[in-house]
């Protein structure tokens, strides 16, 4: 929906060319689509409201924290899920306040959760005792009360990447079901917090359908209905994210679905609840422009070898991740296709992007696409090989601007020193 072929420019993004992307910023270079962003955050929003459920949605700024990403998202209402002080800031210095963001992970710093009482945070969700004890001792010395949820592993098996599974008993997430409630009361009785909700997450890249989900709602259902009969409050629900997308043929379940998977396991609570999508929300709206640098006959196979790497995209290599990669000239979608192998130049055969990938015959300069690489592409790269961070694109209609321009070598180099004793 945000590419289409066009009979002489090849790939656009949305109105834009890709190929006049390439042109003005070299490759590789991100390309996003702010009416893709739009589209996908209005259609979460009207399949949460058609099931009659009042919830918020608060993006999970990990997948994609570009601030022109997150201006899209805030103008269309969205909060955010941080699980940094970093990520605190980006998403403040994109106009997301405080008052609309949870702040999730394990290893909150003490610095980072004063920060974020400071700023004013909608949500903290703790994950361990020792957490709980040191954010009550910090809002206590701060004279605030923190507003605190629990995030409860409901130990379900989300069935996706072993990497990216968080739901797990053996998962270092969350707190053990049975611990919960005794760990709900104890936070209700110490200085400092507030007991405001329970939260969980079961993974990402959700795509076996809503069993998973369905499962993990029921049991926090039943553990919120418990903790109301002691008489503990317990005023929203966060469901966390996951929402998987087709990257290739997988059938991704509809936000429709999650929302009624929501509705009838949680929504006879009748509170608030939470969401913090990531993935789907960004994913397809984003894509990896790269150039072909040679394609080199090896014995065995043709490789396709591009100027962008695994530090740009990591997910091939670190999860045996698919995407779709799309030439971007018209003449190479009518010309004869073979298998390829599609590499990075980075000294690792780790450095794959596909194998036996079918592409017709490339030369040096043409243009490929990643597809779907949106959210976790650019946030998880790295300059390994002394590679400078690419640079990111915003389409929006006809219109095209750099929000984030390439790193350069200078500043590759700036922050280190020779000690002067090695003179
Ligand atoms: N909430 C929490 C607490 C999370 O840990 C995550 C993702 C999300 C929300 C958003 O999940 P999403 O809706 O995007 O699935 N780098 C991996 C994905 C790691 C996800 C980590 N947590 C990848 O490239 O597939």
């Amino acid at each position: 929906p945000s590419l289409s072929m066009h009979a002489q420019d090849g790939l656009l993004m949305e109105d834009v060319p890709l190929a006049r992307i390439a042109a003005e910023h070299g490759t590789p270079t991100w390309v996003y689509s702010a009416n893709t962003l739009r589209r996908r955050f209005r259609a979460l929003k009207a399949a949460l409201e058609a099931a009659g459920l009042r919830a918020s949605v608060h993006y999970a700024a990990k997948a994609n924290d570009n601030q022109a990403v997150l201006r899209v998202l805030r103008s269309e209402g969205a909060g955010a899920d941080i699980v940094s002080a970093g990520e605190l800031r980006a998403t403040m210095a994109a106009g997301i306040p405080a008052g609309a963001t949870v702040f999730s992970g394990v290893g909150k710093a003490p610095e980072e959760i004063r920060f974020a009482l400071e700023a004013g945070i909608f949500q903290l969700n703790a994950e361990s005792a020792e957490e709980i004890e040191m954010i009550s001792a910090i809002a206590a010395g701060m004279g605030v009360e923190a507003p605190v949820s629990l995030r409860v592993n409901p130990d379900v098996d989300a069935r996706t990447h072993a990497k990216i599974t968080t739901g797990r008993a053996e998962n270092k997430f969350g707190i053990a079901f049975e611990d919960a409630p005794a760990l709900y009361a104890r936070m209700a009785a110490l200085p400092g917090i507030r007991p405001i909700g329970i939260a969980t997450h079961i993974g990402s890249q959700i795509t076996d359908g809503m069993s998973a989900y369905r499962a993990a709602y029921a049991r926090l259902a039943e553990m919120i209905g418990d903790l109301r009969g002691r008489g503990l409050p317990v005023e929203r629900v966060d469901c966390g994210g996951g929402l998987g997308i087709p990257y290739r043929d997988e059938p991704a379940p509809t936000p429709e679905a999650l929302a009624g998977a929501i509705k009838s396991t949680l929504g006879g609570l009748g509170i608030p609840v939470m969401l913090e999508p990531g993935r789907w929300l960004v994913g397809p709206a984003g894509v990896l422009l790269a150039s072909v640098v040679l394609q080199k006959q090896g014995s065995a196979r043709r490789f396709l070898v591009l100027d962008a790497a695994m530090n740009d995209l990591m997910r091939p290599a670190m999860y045996d991740a698919w995407h779709g990669i799309l030439p971007v000239s018209p003449r190479a979608h009518v010309a004869p296709l073979s298998p390829a192998d599609i590499v990075g130049p980075v000294c690792e055969s780790g450095d794959t992007f596909a194998k036996g990938r079918l592409m017709p015959a490339m030369a040096p300069q043409d243009l490929v696409a990643f597809l779907d690489a949106g959210a976790y592409g650019s946030v998880m790269s790295s300059t390994y090989n002394a590679r400078p961070l690419a640079a990111e694109v915003l389409v929006d209609g006809a219109r095209a601007a750099l929000v984030r321009r390439r790193q350069t070598h200078e500043e590759l180099l700036a922050h280190q020193r020779i000690p002067e004793w090695l003179d």
